[in-house]
């Protein structure tokens, strides 16, 4: 299975065929299902070679083929069906496949696969290929007819229904699409429902389908799901085009969810809320991915990829559309705030070790591999330039054109850019090297102050990254205010564009030597490299209008003064501690953004910006010095804080909105601070009172911080121990607080413990995820941390690749440290390495992550 090849963009040619045509019949049955296929082909007029026909297929027991009704017998090989060009007619033939597949055994979750007893499906990337034999590529689109046979009641796929009866039902998808959009769902589901009407009065039938018994969890989702429709057709324009929109969870799943057409497919962690179960952040997380699902109708599917190197296409801009409505359904800057602490901690990450690659790749083995934050995060930070670039207006003018051009087809990252070059005239030449470069270029900035001209002088370097040696300046949107020294503004933000490896801006009649708010609501995905005084930082940290960099300005102390504990033993910051208090207190400020400034940096950030220093991180010391930065704020806050905590300790009557959870974040951020005084007194009696999961989490977890919380433990478990997403949080908590010597024990026990479903990757990725999470458990130097990691990683490997490939990712960083950790993780890998029967996607990972 091994033997995988290297695919290259360069090599890119059309498809031999045409499919017009697909019907689909599923006679269901866990251990041979029967797929039938009926295609409709002919010659695809772009080539002019009269090709044979291959046709994709992985795991299929072929049980008849028929071209024009005759029995034929093609030529099979483990990864495809042929027939020569010479047995082809001359034009349009119907090819008649049937196969045997057997979703009761298929636990790498691709393809149709069966979970609790409910049949489902996962296409994309290549997952259809493991249903049926097909051009399994997303420039071959084609409408979809399916029929389902099986006694289960409920019997779903894509499109509109067309029919049902005793045992089966029929589904026509009237949009042409590729095949990685099919999907189909068979089980005893129920349904939460309501009715939308789009904007030109179409009625469509909502519905998520869930469980027995979960129908009362489905409230928010559909609630989010509502909201983006409105949402898509009032700032994109765009409207929804069937009759109905099903959404299913299931408990088995690979990743977040699925965009199949009219039939999103998501993992249940991301569906089901209430206010006893999930957490704020997890309302969040489900609005934001129900709203990208639901987007992805039009990026993604009316308008789909090319070919798999064009993943951005879809997914950077679907992300960009997520966290615009996510912005104006909640917090713009607090949002914002969150978005670039995912960024910085996920994609700065890898742009910075071995597996960095460009946001469009050139190359790749296994494409689930590049499912990644490049891909997805910084994809959307890339289109946030070109709308500063270009201006709001032109963005929705290009936008508009891009709908209208490219409407039904599968387009490139070199249309998407060419629909602003024609609206706006620009050259965007430079601009696509966003695309085709990987690293986060360093931005160094340093100013002049003469005869009252204030001058910012700007150097970007863009560091070599794995084949990529050289790289060329690139253009960088900088957004800056400048401040006079009494704290007012005297420039509002003004964009400056970069274009060149070193440039200079020049500003003129200022009274007073300003102070610079640079890169405001971080307009470009870089990394700052300014030396500022710990007084100016508190300055911009008290005085900033813009409230991203008045966060930023913070982070950046926290930041230097934990870097600098770590390296040289330096005490904690009287700056930093004075200003902080200053921010936590000032009642004029949204909870929500005093709450974020209190979160500390996480420890595997300050050995990002360590080894960005030049040096080797030490997690041990990294991890002592965030503790000590902790206790020292909790003294500096005094009294204050408890008073704090009793103000917004209040009885309102829970709701998921932001407010609210922003009021939860503050108080939880406080409730932390104050167990460090008293030992957890507090904590206990807040755990015992909460009136929802976001409390019982933040009790639990200010408990188990400072050693407590054994008794809540367990109380936690008899209450939820059958309810496998919340027990998540019941696993990742007690990991995440572990002491760092007894991190990968504490890990090894629970994911060892009998009864644990470790195949399912919720499971999976939570307890090994939360051990790579935690920084210096992970990377403890007897070793422990990457044994276990490795350990896991090799079982899992044989039973679901994907998703032991994407976990592989916690090893991405072990370049950084130093020489006896570096042999410790080197070695771990090469065990993987030398596995017999290798996934080709592990192995791809860990090659790429050796270097
Ligand atoms: N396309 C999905 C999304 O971005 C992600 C996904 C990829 C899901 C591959 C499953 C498999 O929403
Ligand atoms: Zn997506």
């Amino acid at each position: 299975m091994s033997e995988q090849k290297t695919v290259y963009l360069a090599d890119y040619l059309p498809y031999s065929h045409l499919i017009d045509k697909v019907d689909l019949t599923f006679r269901l049955h866990p251990t041979a299902t029967r797929v039938l296929a009926r295609l409709n082909i002919r010659p695809n007029p772009a080539r002019k070679d009269r090709d044979h026909l291959r046709l994709d297929g992985e795991g299929l027991k072929l049980v008849s083929c028929r071209l024009d009704g005759q029995a034929i017998t093609p030529t099979l090989d483990a990864r495809s069906l042929t027939i020569a060009a010479h047995e082809l007619p001359v034009g349009a033939f119907t090819l008649e496949t049937e196969v045997e597949i057997a979703p009761e055994g298929n636990t790498a979750l691709e393809g149709l696969y069966m979970s609790n007893g409910m049949y489902c499906t996962q296409c994309e990337a290549e997952g259809f290929r493991k249903i049926t034999y097909y051009p399994d590529r997303p420039d071959v689109m084609s409408r979809f007819k399916v029929r389902i046979e099986s006694d289960l009641p409920v019997l779903l796929s894509n499109g509109n229904p067309a029919g049902q009866g005793q045992g089966w039902a029929e589904w026509d998808d009237p949009w042409p699409k590729p095949a990685y959009l099919f999907a189909l769902v068979a089980g005893d589901l129920r349904a939460h429902s309501a009715k939308f009407v789009t904007a030109s009065g179409r009625p469509v039938d909502l519905n998520i389908w869930v469980r027995p018994g979960d129908e009362d969890r489905c409230a928010y989702a559909m609630d989010s799901l509502i909201r983006s429709m409105r949402w898509d057709e009032q700032v994109y324009g765009r409207e929804y085009d069937l009759d109905v929109f099903n959404i299913v969870a299931v408990d088995d799943f690979n990743m977040g969810a699925m965009e199949n057409k009219g039939l999103n497919i998501f993992n249940s962690r991301y569906v089901l809320a209430s206010p006893d179960t999930a957490t704020d952040d997890d309302y969040a997380r489900i609005e934001a991915i129900i709203a990208h699902e639901y987007f992805h109708n039009w990026t993604g599917n009316r308008i789909t990829c090319r070919d798999w190197f064009q993943l951005c296409l879809k997914e950077g801009l679907t992300v960009f559309r997520d966290h615009q409505f996510s912005a104006d359904m909640r917090s713009p800057a607090v949002r914002r705030i969150e978005d670039v602490v995912t960024l910085r901690s996920r994609q700065f990450r890898e742009d910075d070790g071995p597996l960095a690659h460009p946001v469009r790749p050139e190359s790749f083995v296994e494409i689930n591999n590049f499912y990644t934050a490049t891909v997805y995060e910084k994809g959307a930070e890339v289109i946030g330039m070109l709308k500063s670039l270009v201006g709001d207006q032109a963005y929705q003018r290009a936008l508009d054109l891009y709908f209208d051009r490219h409407d039904g087809e599968a387009a490139t990252i070199e249309d998407w850019l060419k629909v602003f070059e024609d609206v706006t005239g620009r050259d965007l030449s430079q601009f696509k090297l966003w695309y085709t470069e990987a690293g986060t270029p360093r931005l160094k900035v340093e100013e002049a102050w003469n005869d009252g001209i204030y001058t910012l002088t700007f150097t970007q370097k863009n560091p070599p990254t794995p084949g990529q040696p050289v790289k060329q300046p690139k253009v960088i949107p900088i957004k800056v205010g400048l401040l006079n020294p009494n704290g007012d503004e005297v420039v509002p933000t003004i964009m400056l564009e970069m274009t060149r490896a070193k440039q200079s801006f020049r500003f003129e009649g200022l009274a007073a030597k300003p102070v610079p708010s640079i890169l405001r609501g971080f307009s470009a995905p870089v990394v700052l490299e300014r030396k500022a005084p710990p007084e100016e930082r508190a300055f911009l940290l008290a005085h900033d209008t813009d409230a991203f960099n008045k966060w930023e300005a913070g982070r950046a102390l926290a930041k230097e003064v934990m870097a600098a504990m770590a390296l040289k033993g330096a005490p904690v910051s009287p700056a930093w501690l004075d200003a902080l208090a200053a921010v936590t207190f000032d009642d004029t400020l949204d909870p929500a953004f005093r709450a974020l400034c209190l979160r500390l940096p996480a420890e595997d950030d300050i050995a990002q910006t360590i080894h960005a220093m030049g040096r080797i991180p030490d997690p041990a010391r990294i991890h002592a010095a965030r503790r000590e930065m902790a206790g020292a704020l909790a003294i500096r806050l005094g009294e204050g804080l408890s008073r704090l905590y009793r103000d917004l300790d209040d009885n309102a009557p829970f709701s998921p909105s932001a407010a609210q959870a922003g009021r939860r974040a503050l108080k939880i951020a406080a409730l932390g601070l104050l167990s460090r005084r008293d030992g957890g007194r507090l904590a206990a009696s807040a755990f015992a009172r909460a009136r929802s999961m976001t409390e019982e989490v933040g009790a639990l977890s200010a408990l188990l911080e400072v050693g407590q919380g054994q008794a809540e433990l367990v109380s936690f478990a008899a209450r939820w121990g059958r309810d496998a997403n919340v027990m998540d949080k019941w696993h990742a908590l007690q990991i995440a607080h572990a002491e760092p010597a007894e991190a990968a024990a504490v890990a090894a026990r629970l994911i060892g413990a009998p009864g644990f479903d470790w195949k399912n990757p919720n499971r999976f990725r939570t307890v090994i995820g939360a051990l790579a999470a935690n920084h210096a458990g992970f990377h403890h130097r007897s070793g422990a941390g990457y044994r276990l990691v490795a350990d896991w990683l090799l079982k899992l490997d044989p039973l679901n690749p994907q998703t032991a490939a994407r976990v592989s990712t916690a090893f991405e960083t072990w370049p950084r440290y130093d020489a006896a950790r570096r042999k410790r993780a080197r070695a771990e890998l090469e065990r993987i390495l030398a596995a017999p029967d290798l996934s080709s996607d592990l192995r791809e990972m860990v090659e790429r992550m050796l270097g």
